[in-house]
């Protein structure tokens, strides 16, 4: 009888972006973490990309949803069906998880019935082992970082839900602290911004174009300029205006002060010995959010401690799950993992 082959992938499952890390391939998919479903029929209509690209621009009966909240599953089925439509991208018509080893992040800080949820989510779809690793660790991991060291090395992660902060040292995380509130929630805050300033309603696809191109949270050298469109909130008819960075900086002004203020709790609850360790090192900073122009600088004046933006800041995670693939030790040894028998038939 053959050999079944047995495949190990490594799964960053955010709320705005799934990334998947195959075993000798490395990233293999990239995609939002969203989902498109007829209303009045519960049909889903697209995922990822797809789906992203509807945003704002769907019919009455179509509504595009994301299945994450604040990095932590909101909607099994509704996540479970985006998973097996990515897992069919990269291997289609391959027999779902058959005889996958799956890795998968998870944020810190979830209880351990959260995290068997979610193991328990993966075998049930036919994954051969399914463990966790949270999230900061992976991060730490796919950058490089000592982990394994009796060395405190910081990280921060900003994803579109959450930012988690986390001190990790010999292969564990010592203290983390995290907020909900990420990439997607300053998305928020500058669509009030707009309609309160502005007198005009703009979508989140907007909303994100504009944190991507003209904020920043260190007052800007140049300032750039962008022209929105929208609808006007007296008059509901489409208009455009410009909107700078001088503007947004304000904006963003209390999002730093959540990031501070999470970062300071963690090094408050930090052993002197990693403190000093971090004092020395700097913080890494990593996530879609980590991109904002000018935040290395500004924490890194807040704070008064070095600050490095990761190599590859949104994929970070995944290349961590990657390499702990890899690596027999500590790690992979210390997380929970479920075996299901070698009979098991029931792949759904
Ligand atoms: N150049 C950029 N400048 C600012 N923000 C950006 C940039 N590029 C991406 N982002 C933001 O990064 C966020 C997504 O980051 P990421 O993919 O790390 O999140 P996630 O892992 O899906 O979420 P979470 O970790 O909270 O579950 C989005 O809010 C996106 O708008
Ligand atoms: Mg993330």
């Amino acid at each position: 009888m053959l050999k079944r082959m047995e495949e190990l992938f490594g799964v960053d499952l955010g709320t705005c972006n799934t990334l998947i890390y195959q075993q000798r391939k490395g990233i293999v998919l990239q995609e939002p973490s969203v989902v498109a479903i007829q209303t009045d029929t519960g049909e889903i209509k697209a995922f990822g990309q797809e789906a992203y690209e509807m945003i704002g621009r769907t019919p009455a009966n179509v509504e595009v949803v994301y299945p994450l909240k604040d990095g932590v599953i909101a909607n099994f089925d509704m996540t479970l069906a985006m998973l097996k439509y990515f897992i069919g991208k990269i291997k289609s018509g391959f027999n779902w998880f058959r005889s996958f080893h799956v890795l998968i992040s998870v944020p810190c800080g979830i209880t351990n019935v959260q995290k068997r949820a979610v193991e328990e989510m993966i075998v049930h779809k036919g994954a051969r082992r399914s463990i966790t690793v949270e999230e900061p660790l992976a991060a730490a991991m796919g950058a490089g970082l000592p982990v394994a060291e009796p060395i405190g090395s910081m990280v921060l992660d900003i994803g579109g839900g959450t930012s988690q902060v986390a001190i990790i040292s010999l292969g564990g995380i010592v203290v983390s602290e995290s907020i909900r509130r990420g990439g997607m929630s300053i998305d928020q805050d500058i669509i009030e911004y707009v309609k309160r300033t502005h007198n005009m309603i703009i979508g989140e696809r907007t909303a994100e174009d504009i944190k991507k191109n003209v904020a920043a949270v260190m007052k800007p050298v140049k300032n750039v300029e962008m022209n929105i469109r929208g609808r006007d909130l007296m008059e509901g008819l489409p208009r455009s205006i410009t909107i700078s960075s001088d503007e947004i900086y304000e904006i963003l002004d209390d999002f730093m002060q959540s990031l501070v203020e999470c970062i300071r709790l963690t090094m408050e609850k930090c052993p002197p010995e990693l403190a000093g360790d971090v004092m020395e090192q700097g913080i890494l900073l990593c996530g879609g959010g980590s991109l904002l122009v000018g935040l290395d600088k500004r924490l890194q004046q807040e704070l008064g401690v070095p600050v490095h933006l990761a190599e590859h800041p949104m994929a970070c995670i995944a290349l961590g799950t990657g390499k702990m693939l890899n690596f027999n030790g500590a790690i992979i040894e210390r997380s929970t993992t479920i075996e299901i028998p070698e009979d098991r038939e029931s792949v759904q």
